[in-house]
């Protein structure tokens, strides 16, 4: 474990197709000889969506990420794996972040579970020379599966405290709900940090939870910065055929200036501005 309820497991496959951060896989979260239960313990029968956390690409081998939160059957199924165990999967699916320009300045939020994507995004913004700053905001001490390599700020200035985005030269901001570590508040509150320097980001990047993500892509629109949001939905094919995950997007082309789209394919990445909050 990570931390307290956080897993990661690294996918070792033959080969993988083209991806990149926003991406994910659709996890078939039980043994492929199960049933719909084991036992007395319930197993899944559809497949779980994880973003891509990370991958790399060796010689005979592309190795991919996973971080994951336990909070049902199948994170508890796929948490319990060890070395060798087979997994079953689809992707890579959804559409992903787009890469800013060399000139921008991106900022990546992340809050609790929202980490994977913006994690590896990181590391493909380093790649390509584009400088970055990064929030993570957790409910407590307890819940942060970072490496921290000092204690954060708690005055909420970005520094380079975590191991995993200072590898990428990334200062990162440290929020914890309860003040048990780094800033004492919400991603918002260090945000807020942010925009009241000079050091201003031209592009915004989050994942997280959706009244988090609210809060970020209306912050964003205030100051007229570009934001776009991984968004979530219960997915159960992740291919277009369920209609298990429509999200009310702005349509100024339908009569009503309103549709619904299936944030699978159309997704999960989407432009703060096209979201229509409930
Ligand atoms: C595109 C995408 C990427 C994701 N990436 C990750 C990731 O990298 N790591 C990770 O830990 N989780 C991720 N999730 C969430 C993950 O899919 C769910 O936590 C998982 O399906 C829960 O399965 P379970 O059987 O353990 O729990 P369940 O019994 O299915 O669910 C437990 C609780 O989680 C809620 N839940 C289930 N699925 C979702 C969902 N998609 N969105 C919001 N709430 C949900 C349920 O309503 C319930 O309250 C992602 C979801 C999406 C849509
Ligand atoms: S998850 Fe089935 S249509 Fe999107």
């Amino acid at each position: 474990m990570l931390c307290r309820e956080h897993f990661e497991i690294t996918l070792s496959l033959p080969n993988f197709p083209p991806a990149s951060p926003g991406q994910f896989l659709q996890v078939r979260c039980s043994a492929p000889d199960a049933g719909s239960s084991a036992g007395s313990v319930a197993v899944p029968i559809l497949r779980r969506p994880f973003s891509i956390g990370g991958l790399r690409r060796r010689t005979g081998v592309v190795e991919i990420d996973l971080l994951g939160r336990v909070v049902g059957p199948g994170t508890t199924w796929l948490s319990a794996r060890r070395p060798g165990d087979k997994v079953d999967l689809l992707g890579p699916l959804g559409n992903c972040f787009s890469i800013p320009a060399p000139s921008d300045r991106a900022l990546l939020i992340a809050g609790g579970i929202g980490l994977p994507p913006i994690r590896w995004f990181a590391e493909i913004l380093h790649e390509n020379s584009i400088p970055a700053t990064a929030i993570f905001g957790a409910q407590t001490k307890d819940f942060i599966p970072l490496t921290l390599t000092q204690e954060p700020d708690p005055s909420g200035r970005p520094t380079r405290c975590v191991e995993e985005f200072a590898c990428e030269e990334i200062d990162t901001i440290i929020t914890t709900d309860d003040g048990s570590c780094g800033l004492h508040g919400r991603v918002t509150d260090a945000l807020v940090c942010l925009l009241n320097t000079s050091d201003l980001p031209s592009r915004v990047y989050a994942c997280g939870p959706e009244p988090m993500l609210r809060a970020v892509g209306e912050m964003c629109g205030a100051h007229g910065m570009p934001c776009e949001l991984a968004m979530e939905r219960v997915m159960a094919c992740g291919m277009g055929t369920c209609q298990s995950c429509v999200l009310p997007v702005i349509d100024p082309t339908h009569d009503t200036g309103w549709r619904y789209a299936l944030c699978c394919t159309e997704g999960p990445i989407f432009a703060a501005e096209r979201i229509r909050w409930a």
